[in-house]
């Protein structure tokens, strides 16, 4: 496969991360301020909010119709004794499309392992949705010199119950732990290499077709002012973006960005 997908058309994709943030009535606001700019979303990027659950219920009503709802988390069970949880089957009753699976906060705080990542990612993907597997290293994993061994290990695992087929049509988010919320990030090219290498790992594991089709993308403190600089790499297909998604200006301007020349946008070469 070549690196970059020159041969490969995959639309350039701007997920938010809201994470506990905005009541329904935020959500509301940021739909109707989002709807008023929608005309600065070029149509060949796929967009996509990713709520918390009590919104989600809103958005596919008041986001303008080339913004996709996400959720945050799920439970992989279909139904039953499961206290607190949400299964694949009330998301998608929702219209959510897109669900993120494993991000950081999820390991770190709650303790999700890549088991877990692994049986939710099937459990979205088996539900018609969308599966957003997050993976990164932390900073001593960093300072160590083992990110591409972390984040490939991540990787084989969180995907390791998808066929070819499912995984093609998955995303996967880098986001370096360190590099999220704290205004640090790697610069552009280092991104670029470790995408480049889970790109590596999933022709590994799924072979050149579903490595060629997966979506990769950048996460960690992405905002307007480095998002073109990031999905111009080759085998970067766009942002996971948590504190600058919250503002609707701010998103329509990372829309705009990603339509800069030279950041692809989903177009051959
Ligand atoms: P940040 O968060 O953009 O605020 O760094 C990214 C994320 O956690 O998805």
């Amino acid at each position: 496969m070549e690196s970059g997908g020159r041969y490969v058309s995959r639309r350039k994709l701007l997920m938010g991360n809201w994470k506990m943030h905005k009541t329904v009535a935020e959500a509301r606001s940021f739909a109707e301020a989002l709807g008023q700019r929608s005309q600065r979303l070029p149509e060949h990027v796929d967009y996509v909010v990713c709520a918390p659950f009590t919104a989600l219920h809103i958005l596919p009503v008041m986001l303008p119709t080339k913004v996709a709802v996400g959720a945050q988390n799920v439970y992989f069970e279909a139904q039953g004794a499961f206290t607190g949880e949400i299964s694949p089957a009330m998301l998608s009753e929702l219209k959510t499309r897109y669900v993120l699976v494993g991000h950081s906060e999820r390991r770190q705080i709650f303790g999700e392992s890549d088991e877990w990542a692994a049986r939710k990612v099937q459990a979205v993907s088996d539900s018609g949705m969308i599966p957003v597997l997050c993976v990164g290293e932390d900073l001593s994993e960093r300072e160590a010199g083992r990110t591409e061994a972390v984040v490939r290990g991540q990787v084989r695992k969180g995907l390791s119950l998808l066929t070819a087929q499912a995984v093609a049509a998955a995303v996967v988010a880098y986001e370096p732990v360190w590099a999220i919320g704290s205004g640090k990030t790697p610069t552009p090219a280092e991104a670029q290499a470790v995408i480049q290498a889970i790109r590596a790992e999933v022709a590994d594991a799924f072979g050149s077709d579903a490595a060629g089709a997966v979506r990769i993308l950048y996460g960690g403190s992405v905002k307007p002012a480095n998002i073109g600089a990031f999905v111009a790499q080759p085998d970067i297909d766009g942002a996971l973006v948590g504190g600058a998604s919250l503002d609707a200006e701010s998103f329509a301007q990372m829309a705009e960005a990603l339509a800069q020349p030279g950041v692809g946008g989903g177009q051959n070469g």
